[in-house]
């Protein structure tokens, strides 16, 4: 294979983890937003909000600096804050838990399940208490986790849903997005993600008061856009209703998006075929587990996970060696959350952890991005079933 322009200037890699796809109209939308005199807080924003709600279905989108602001607002809004406990799962990127760690309250650790390795709604049950006041499913690896059974055990607990949909840009039930099942859904357009603004990230709800909140707690709480404040005639007058932040989602980043937004279908598609040909070529390897399968477009198929089990001749940390000795980046998603220092110390759980533990051993991200060659992708499995070969 022949080695790949690497993110860590590495010229043994050939086949990188992802690929950030700026594209030549990528590359003008960022220079005429570039040309503009309002390069925050403006049309382009605007513009941006109204596709992704359009595309989602949703009342409102809120574009804002990524998908960590996004969560803390949302929790805030959802009126979280000291004392209060909320559930996640274990298995997730810290942002999840640090946003509620930010709000004063107390992330609850929950385990997920090991076939969807999404939040276990029975584990969900085991960590209510009486201070629990919200839980943020995610989307794990893009494929809708069983967000009805989470809603349902929200309505008989009086409690928020925060959606963690960092991982599932497009995925739906049907046509109901991501985002829309619970209270308010956080996205991320970081650049690993389906589509990015670089740093960049959306709420979208369906509550006015959400909105209302997360728009202007974006912008230091003050109450009117700059529009607003400068058609009014005296741009000063303005209120503080909230302590706020700046978490806003500047002009080049609202362009970006807008502009990458428009191959998000596309880009999906390409990467459900690409999991399609991992899946057909690795599932009858002996040690090996493929995702499961995913039905409509329940799934973005933002990261391609799979098992090392012990019926593999070598553990994953030695094949994810090999890989990489081969010129092939996989990753891990994500070391359990119970395990990092901080968590031991500002979250609690009250269930066992089994399976996240359990799969932290065993998970193999494979390489995975739109435009992921046939061959790219037959250089990773032949370097896979090699192994097994040698033994
Ligand atoms: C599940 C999950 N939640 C939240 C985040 C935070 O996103 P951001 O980097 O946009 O703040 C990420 C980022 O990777 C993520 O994977």
């Amino acid at each position: 294979m022949k080695s790949k322009k690497d993110a860590f200037n590495d010229n043994s890699i050939s086949v990188p983890f992802v690929i950030p796809m700026i594209t030549k109209e990528d590359k003008i939308a960022i220079n005429n937003a570039l040309n503009s005199v309002l390069l925050t807080d403006g049309p382009k924003l605007i513009e941006f909000e109204e596709m992704f709600s359009k595309y989602t279905n949703s009342s409102f989108a809120i574009g804002v600096s990524n998908a960590t602001s996004a969560l803390m607002l949302s929790l805030k809004s959802c009126g979280i804050g000291k004392g209060d406990e909320v559930i996640v799962p274990d298995l997730t990127f810290v942002a999840t838990a640090s946003a509620v760690i930010h709000c004063g309250a107390t992330p609850i650790l929950a385990d997920v399940e090991e076939d969807t390795m999404n939040l276990d709604p029975l584990s969900v049950r085991r960590s209510l208490t009486k201070k629990t006041k919200a839980i943020i499913p995610v989307h794990f690896a893009g494929k809708i986790c069983k967000i009805r059974e989470i809603i349902k055990i929200s309505k008989e607990n009086d409690l928020k849903v925060i959606e963690d949909c960092a991982h599932a840009l497009g995925s739906r039930i049907g046509k109901k997005h991501a985002g829309t099942f619970g209270d308010v859904g956080c996205f991320s357009f970081y650049p690993t993600k389906n589509f990015t603004t670089i740093e960049g990230g959306m709420i979208i709800t369906n509550s006015k008061q959400i909105s209302d909140y997360t728009k202007s707690t974006r912008n230091h709480g003050i109450t009117k856009t700059l529009n607003n404040r400068f058609s009014s005639g005296k741009p000063w007058e303005y209120d503080i209703e909230e302590s706020g932040f700046n978490f806003r989602l500047d002009e080049i980043r609202s362009a970006l998006g807008l502009s990458q937004m428009k191959r998000l279908d596309k880009f999906n598609d390409l990467r459900k075929k690409a999991s399609e040909y991992y899946t057909s070529q690795l599932s009858n390897v002996k040690g090996i587990t493929t995702p499961m399968d995913s039905k409509n477009n329940e799934n973005s198929f933002h990261l391609y996970i799979i098992r090392i089990t012990k019926d593999f001749p070598i553990s994953r940390d030695i094949l994810f060696k090999k890989l990489l000795d081969k010129g092939i980046r996989t990753s891990v998603h994500y070391k359990p959350l119970n395990q990092f220092s901080l968590f031991k110390k500002m979250a609690k759980s009250y269930d066992k952890l089994k399976i996240s533990n359990l799969l932290y051993d065993e998970i193999l991200s494979l390489p995975m991005y739109p435009t992921i060659k046939k061959s790219e992708q037959n250089y990773v499995i032949d370097t896979i079933k090699n192994e097994i070969k040698k033994y």
